[in-house]
């Protein structure tokens, strides 16, 4: 989604924040822009590709080590060059750069328009420079603290004033933004990996505070001007991450890694010896955990259906109620969150808006909050009371891979955590210890068939629907297979429970129409096999996923590819890998945009 960079110091400005926009790219965006303070104040913006914004910059080369810069995701208002950040007020000397939501834009808009100024494009973004400039009276950070205690909505900001050339001024509610300090210069960003290539100094802004950015220094404040202490924390972002290799996607990269995400989700984190593991983040919260009756897990997107395979692996380890609820619906629901109710946020970016939203509202509650997140510093890992990190390094393809097998990993150990306090023996708990030490190689084998998967792709790439089924563990994968269908090769996918598909897809089921079956031995194989034959009785082609020696499905599914056996709850680490190769092999085949796809943001930040 939208993303900020500024710099102050000693370097060429724009330099330093084109580098910083492209290092946003992967969050998705449509249109870019920026503002240097030199000796002319000096904008640019470029509908597309922050590419394009770089073109004109080079050419027309301005001076200055003071800047601003931000990649657009339209909200209010199409991506046009009009629209596009920085915004500036009616003397333009003042610029700024938004991300978030204003929400009570228009009446500011009314009460503006009143007083005489006037708007060029149709954002509410541009309200905010205008209110900035109403208030200004010589100190910028004034005018900004004045500005936003009139502001309904979310925001994370940067602004400039040209009498003020050594000055950033920063703020933030709900949209995040990071303070890098170096030696003679400063930077903030919305994202630390933007910024992290100029130093590991970092300031994270919490809500309501306004920060002051001078070179190599920062200074906090409320809005109400009461200054902030705060200290400087080191990060660690794998720069490595940035870089394609040998790969020609970073999402193929990212399936690529997915052994080692799952070696770095359980390093250190497993205790053979009691069958049981160890997870450091939830030590402080140990005995509530071990006491609570009630699960309720709270997400978006691919982090969903981790939380859907989470309640699975949960009801089988242990005896909590579970409950999954899609973040965006959680604070609509009257919900009666008793003193043993554990709520679960689990999110990639630690900044999904209606994520933060729904754990906020069950911390009002009373709730225990915990997190699995893979960002560090992020506002969800910040704001629990607790949790466990991902440890999948930078994901940069926007549909989201490996951190889908790293949260389904932690899940895993998280209800063999509590399942052990419970009644799940000794027994079980190494049985499954033992399962999820193998997957690395087993995932390793599954990669080795990319290319035949590739040949599937092209068997079936013309298809304009499919249909992805299974059932119990392989349900939320099938949501998943499809998720990334659409997400990255604009094929329409329907991810349904097997069992209810003679509830209505059946209908769709003609030769032109697909199925996915994710069909290993399990528990649910008989019944599944038998959704398999209703399809083919409909003349549906089927592409099964299944494991090795069933020759019964072989002889029912026009293609199979096969994934190792494990145990039932680990399954779903195995079968979602030849489900994303598939999605990616389609996308290329369509000359999609396989890392950032059309329409869709890495990081949603908005509600
Ligand atoms: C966006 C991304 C998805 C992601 C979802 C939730 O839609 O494109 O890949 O699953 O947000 O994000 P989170 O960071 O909270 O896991």
């Amino acid at each position: 989604m939208c993303g900020i960079v500024a710099y102050v110091g000693h370097q060429d400005a724009s330099r330093v924040l084109i580098d910083g926009l492209k290092r946003l790219e992967y969050r998705g965006y449509d249109s870019s822009g920026i503002a240097i303070l030199g000796p002319r104040p000096y904008v640019a913006k470029a509908v597309g590709k922050v590419a394009a914004l770089e073109r004109k910059v080079w050419q027309e080369k301005p001076e200055g080590s003071i800047g601003i810069a931000h990649t657009r995701w339209a909200t209010h208002g199409k991506p046009t060059e009009a629209n596009a950040h920085p915004h500036s007020d009616c003397s333009g000397q003042i610029f700024l750069v938004h991300n978030g939501i204003i929400e009570n834009y228009l009446q500011l808009k009314k009460n503006l328009s009143g007083e005489g100024h006037v708007f060029t494009s149709e954002t509410d973004t541009e309200i905010l420079a205008h209110l900035v400039e109403s208030a200004y009276q010589g100190d910028l950070e004034a005018a900004v603290q004045k500005a936003l205690l009139q502001v309904e909505g979310t925001y994370g900001i940067a602004v400039l004033h040209v009498s003020n050339p050594h000055q950033i001024i920063l703020a933030r509610r709900g949209s995040p933004i990071v303070l890098g300090i170096g030696n003679g210069e400063s930077l903030a960003a919305s994202d630390p990996s933007a910024i992290a290539q100029h130093t590991d100094q970092v300031v994270y802004l919490e809500d309501n505070e306004v920060a002051r950015l001078e070179p190599g220094k920062f200074f906090i404040s409320t809005l109400q001007n009461r200054r902030v202490d705060r200290s400087v924390t080191a990060i660690d972002v794998d720069m490595g991450s940035h870089e394609l290799g040998e790969f020609p996607h970073f999402m193929l990269k990212e399936i690529f890694e997915q052994p080692e995400t799952v070696e770095n989700a359980i390093r250190g984190r497993l205790n053979h010896s009691e069958g049981v593991a160890k997870l450091g983040g939830l030590e402080s919260v140990l005995d509530r955990l071990e006491q609570a009756r009630h699960l309720i897990i709270v997400s978006c997107g691919t982090s969903y259906y981790a939380g859907l395979l989470g309640r699975y692996v949960f009801e089988a380890l242990t005896d909590l109620t579970v409950e999954v609820e899609l973040a965006s619906e959680f604070r609509y629901r009257k919900l009666n969150l008793r003193q043993n109710t554990v709520v679960l946020a689990i999110s990639q970016s630690g900044e999904t808006a209606d994520t933060l939203a729904a754990l906020r509202e069950a911390k009002r509650k009373g709730a225990l909050v915990v997190g699995l997140v893979n960002v560090v510093g992020s506002s969800i890992a910040r704001e629990t009371h607790a949790g466990v990190y991902c440890h999948a390094g930078l994901e940069i393809g926007v549909a989201s891979t490996k951190s889908f097998l790293s949260q389904v990993t932690i899940l895993t150990l998280m209800a063999l955590l509590i399942g052990r306090s419970r009644d799940l023996s000794y027994e079980e708990g190494f049985n499954l210890i033992r399962a999820l030490e193998k997957v690395p190689d087993q995932i390793r084998e599954i990669l080795t068939q990319s290319d035949q998967i590739r040949k599937l792709a092209e068997k079936y790439v013309d298809a304009r629907h499919f249909l992805y089924i299974g059932r119990k563990y392989q349900y939320p994968v099938a949501l998943e297979g499809a998720l990334k269908l659409k997400e990255i090769a604009y094929i329409h996918a329907e991810g349904y429970a097997a069992g209810e598909m003679k509830h209505g897809p059946i209908a769709l089921i003609d030769p032109s129409f697909p199925t996915m079956a994710i069909v290993p031995e399990d528990s649910s194989y008989e019944k599944i096999a038998s959704n398999i034959q209703e399809i083919r009785a409909r003349d549906g082609r089927v592409i099964a996923v299944a494991t090795p020696g069933n020759t019964r499905l072989s002889s029912l599914a026009d293609d199979v590819i096969l994934v190792p056996h494990t145990l039932d709850p680990v399954m779903p680490l195995l079968t979602v890998i030849p489900l994303q190769l598939f999605a990616y092999h389609c996308a290329v085949l369509r000359g999609c945009d396989v890392d950032k796809p059309r329409n869709l943001a890495k990081s949603v930040t908005v509600e």
